[in-house]
């Protein structure tokens, strides 16, 4: 059946640039009725899968509206044609499940490569044609299934073989700690840079696999493996080839004691300081076969982390983009300054021509001073310098391996003559998640906050979720990191990133039930700072709400009631009174440390309550839900003060926090609301003056409390403290403080955790928001807030169901809405009234409503009522294009 569009909505589409750009790709709209976007473990043809029981998720398209899965078969395949399932055919299962579908067929092998693809039967019974086939393959599930050991020795090594026929299939293991680079036949094995993953590495080591089928040739090969100290600060590897040969034959190289060793040309490497290569040390012919290795050693025997070695299961870090300079500068003789234009993460790529032993050096800076010359003040001890010392030979082009540098201008000198525009190039790198949401409006400074929270964001997904990308931390702050989960999880798809940093959560937390205020544990305290311990709770909640992961849910139940009987173990009077570090960190107006920690017992209880309740466990779901009951009635008597009406000092974040948990009970939220509201709108002139945890929570209380202006007012203010002073001031990625500060103090230029206001733009300004009762968007609420002068909004993200749109513009007396909900979702959708009377709202040109009455007809809509302010509409699957008009 194709799809087409009534006249009259190609004339509202028109009104909807924006949006039309935006969905015009969106799934499910355009071809037949198939499942696609097949995924393993939340990955697109991963390798390395190291669960015995693997989910599958896939997203139906069906071209008609309303539509539902009812049925689905899946069949896994150790053959790549998949026809049949020899390893599990599910057969036809009744079912509306396509994400988390657990593989239920024969137990997977190590080393195993699978085969499947999936169809579908539509609400009508109607059956989908096969997917395309995806694959996945397992990793060394058993430590027995790992026959190398653990070498060093040097920064190279290298070890030649034989394979005895041509190749059907090979993968590479790979932990090579702390980076490293593996090299086949003299190129380097796929595009990840930064592997593997950081870890604590003593309880969990991450290994990287590639297909290397098509780099091996039958007869005489090499391997080649380069080491960086990275966070191990060492160097280790430990390295399997699985070969299967053509007639069945396999055969494996691993790390042993016949592999050689040698230093190459990276003389230094260090995450903060940068790297130092001297390419007169490079050795051509390394990493190929018959390279005459004479004076290299035989590879040490060197102890490996005590860890467990687990698959690398998320997007390995990769270079995303690469910058051309905006402009060079020379601020004095021979001293070179590129400015990228935009803060990043990353490095330079390197062009030069010049004399052997001729050093470049290259220094990386967020700032520059007045005279042009770059401030590096702010990175603290992280030197973060490069250099390359030439070979000589022609023009030279490097970029370093094992470092990485949070900068937007670079420092050039050393150079042989003077440098061009196309000297320097930057080199964006992070955690390649794929970019999920997008959004924009009417209002530019809204547009140019969103494009800074999420370059934070992205180039401070380094694994791990960082605090910063330049100075000496680059750490997993618990705090930062839930502060912008919800943010990441709307801009970018986040799930695989977060079910590895949840288990790096779990490898910190002690017998005591303690987890660490930065992930892996190298700064701040054991136990955490509440605020930032509930980081553990909070991204397995987010993980259920967002995704609908149950399975991180039972894995981690038994650790976070650990976390929450530590807490209680602390708490006085059924309060965290004398628990706290940082409370709401780097608030303009200071709020008392304990009502944060306490707001945050609380939080994490009600989220224990809850996953119970979600698991099945009512038993503890009601034992917890009692005790948050008891902590909620302590925080009101404690903090909330009836003769000002304020809870604690009366901040913002006090007041908001009070209010965002209902933690204020019905006589005490009209006092607090208003002492919120008039902080804000009249004694700040609609400014934040919170820290992050406040910020985290006050806009959406706003919107909540009906008072969607007042949160706009706050979002588009150019003046401190607001995001748009940071943008008013040359921000390209959030900053850590509200302040301008360039000094040597704690001044990050780099750091997302105020870009939790991300969020709202999606729910509150676009609106879309998950339903409070159903999880992972199975159910939808569309309720966009049009705000002051805002005429238009969308945003659209590609959820574990599918995607979903919002996008909207209005005129003096009429309303455009562009709506886009998954196969087997619903929803809700709330167009405000404005005022207007006679109000028909038509649907693709059918009228759906008028004469204040629900008329049928438009396929997928499902009825429309009218509230004081809004009509609701329910829908099912599928794109509409609404249009209210009323007098
Ligand atoms: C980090 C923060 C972190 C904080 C803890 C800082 O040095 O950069 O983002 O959350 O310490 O208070």
């Amino acid at each position: 059946m194709p799809f087409a569009i009534p006249v009259k909505a190609l004339i509202v589409i028109g009104l909807l640039t924006f949006c039309f750009s935006l969905t015009r790709a969106a799934a499910g709209e355009e071809g037949p009725i198939a499942p696609a976007a097949l995924r393993c473990e939340y990955l697109i043809n991963p390798l390395g899968i190291d669960v015995q029981l693997p989910r599958l998720f896939w997203i139906p398209r069906h071209p008609g509206r309303g539509q539902a899965q009812t049925a689905y078969q899946v069949i896994v395949s150790t053959v790549p044609s998949c026809e049949k399932g020899d390893a599990w055919d599910s057969g036809k299962v009744p079912s509306a499940a396509f994400t988390h579908v657990v593989y239920k067929g024969k137990s997977l092998a190590s080393d195993g490569r699978y085969y499947w693809k999936v169809r579908y039967w539509d609400k009508d019974g109607q059956e989908s044609p096969y997917s395309a086939v995806a694959s996945f393959g397992t990793g060394l599930l058993t430590k027995g299934d790992w026959q190398g050991s653990w070498i060093g020795g040097a920064n190279q090594l290298r070890k030649e073989f034989d394979v005895p026929g041509s190749v059907v299939r090979a993968t590479a293991y790979v932990c090579g700690l702390g980076y490293h680079e593996l090299r086949i036949n003299g190129r380097k094995a796929g595009s990840n840079v930064l592997d593997p993953g950081w870890t604590t590495y003593d309880t969990r080591a991450l290994y990287v696999a590639h297909d290397v089928t098509s780099m091996l040739k039958a007869g005489a090969n090499a391997v080649g493996v380069m080491l960086g100290d990275g966070w191990f600060k060492g160097k280790a590897l430990l390295f399997q080839l699985n070969i299967e040969l053509a007639g069945g034959k396999t055969m494996s190289v691993v790390s042993d004691a016949t592999w050689k060793a040698m230093s190459g040309p990276v003389v230094e490497d260090s995450v903060y300081n940068g790297e130092t290569y001297d390419a007169r040390l490079e050795m051509p012919g390394w990493d190929e076969p018959g390279f005459a290795d004479k004076g290299w050693t035989k590879a040490a025997a060197v102890a490996g982390p005590r860890g467990v070695l687990s698959a690398q299961m998320m997007p390995p870090i990769r270079v995303m983009d690469t910058l051309v300079p905006l402009k060079m500068t020379t601020p004095r003789p021979d001293v070179y300054v590129f400015d990228m234009g935009q803060n990043a993460s990353g490095w330079a790529r390197l062009r030069v021509t010049g004399a052997r032993g001729a050093a470049v050096k290259l220094r990386f800076a967020e700032l520059l001073y007045s005279d042009g010359m770059i401030n590096q003040e702010n990175l603290r001890s992280a030197r973060a310098q490069d250099v390359y010392i030439l070979k000589g030979e022609g023009e030279e082009a490097w970029e370093p391996r094992f470092t990485y540098h949070g900068f937007r201008y670079v420092e050039v000198t050393g150079f042989p003559g003077v440098p061009t525009a196309d000297s320097i190039r930057g080199r964006v790198v992070h955690s390649s998640v794929r970019q999920a949401g997008s959004f924009a409006a009417s209002k530019p400074v809204l547009n140019g906050i969103q494009r800074i929270v999420t370059w934070g964001q992205k180039t401070n997904l380094h694994s791990i979720p960082t605090d910063c990308n330049q100075r000496d931390e680059r750490m997993g702050w618990m705090g930062d990191a839930q502060g912008t989960a919800e943010e990441a999880l709307m801009n970018f798809d986040m799930a695989a990133f977060y079910t590895n940093f949840i288990r790096d959560i779990r490898d910190v937390q002690d017998a005591a039930g303690t987890i660490t205020d930065t992930v892996p544990h190298i700064w701040g305290s054991r136990p955490a700072d509440p605020a930032w311990g509930t980081a553990y709770p909070l991204l397995c909640w987010y993980m259920y709400r967002y995704c609908g992961d149950t399975r991180i849910l039972e894995e981690q139940y038994p650790g976070l009631k650990k976390y929450v009987e530590f807490l209680r173990s602390k708490a006085e009077n059924g309060l965290l009174l004398k628990y706290s570090y940082y409370g709401d960190w780097v608030a303009v107006d200071k709020t008392p440390g304990a009502i944060v920690s306490s707001f945050y017992y609380y939080y994490d209880v009600k989220i224990l309550s809850d996953i119970a309740q979600v698991l099945g466990n009512a038993a503890e779901a009601k034992a917890y839900a009692k005790l948050a009951e008891d902590i909620k009635a302590a925080f009101h008597k404690e903090y909330f003060d009836p003769k000002t009406g304020n809870y604690a000092n009366g901040s913002q974040t006090a007041n908001a926090l009070a209010l965002f948990l209902e933690l204020a009970p019905d006589d005490a939220r009209g006092a607090a609301w208003g002492n919120l509201f008039d902080n804000l709108a009249y004694k700040n002139a609609s400014h934040l003056t919170t820290g992050i945890i406040g910020t985290k929570y006050i806009m959406e209380v706003l919107t909540r409390f009906g008072n969607s202006d007042l949160a706009y007012d706050v979002a588009t203010q150019t003046t401190y403290p607001s995001w748009g002073y940071m943008i008013e001031n040359g921000a390209t990625t959030l900053w850590e403080l509200w302040q301008r500060r360039e000094g040597p103090s704690m001044n990050s230029h780099n750091h997302p955790m105020f870009g939790s206001v991300g969020v709202w733009f999606y729910k509150a300004l676009a609106g879309i928001n998950l339903d409070p009762q159903v999880a992972a968007f199975e159910k939808i609420r569309l309720e966009p807030q049009m705000v002051r002068d805002l005429m238009f909004a969308s945003g659209a993200v590609d959820t574990i169901r599918g995607r979903v749109v919002s996008a909207w513009r209005r005129e003096d007396r009429s309303l455009a809405m562009e709506a886009v909900v998954p196969v087997g979702s619903e929803a809700e959708i709330v167009l405000p009234k404005f005022n207007l009377r006679n109000i028909v709202l038509s649907e693709g040109g059918k009228v759906v409503w008028a004469d204040k009455k629900y008329v049928s007809g438009a396929e997928g809509v499902r009825g429309v009522e009218e509230t004081a302010s809004a009509l609701v509409i329910k829908a099912g699957s599928g794109r509409y294009v609404f249009e209210l008009r009323g007098e």
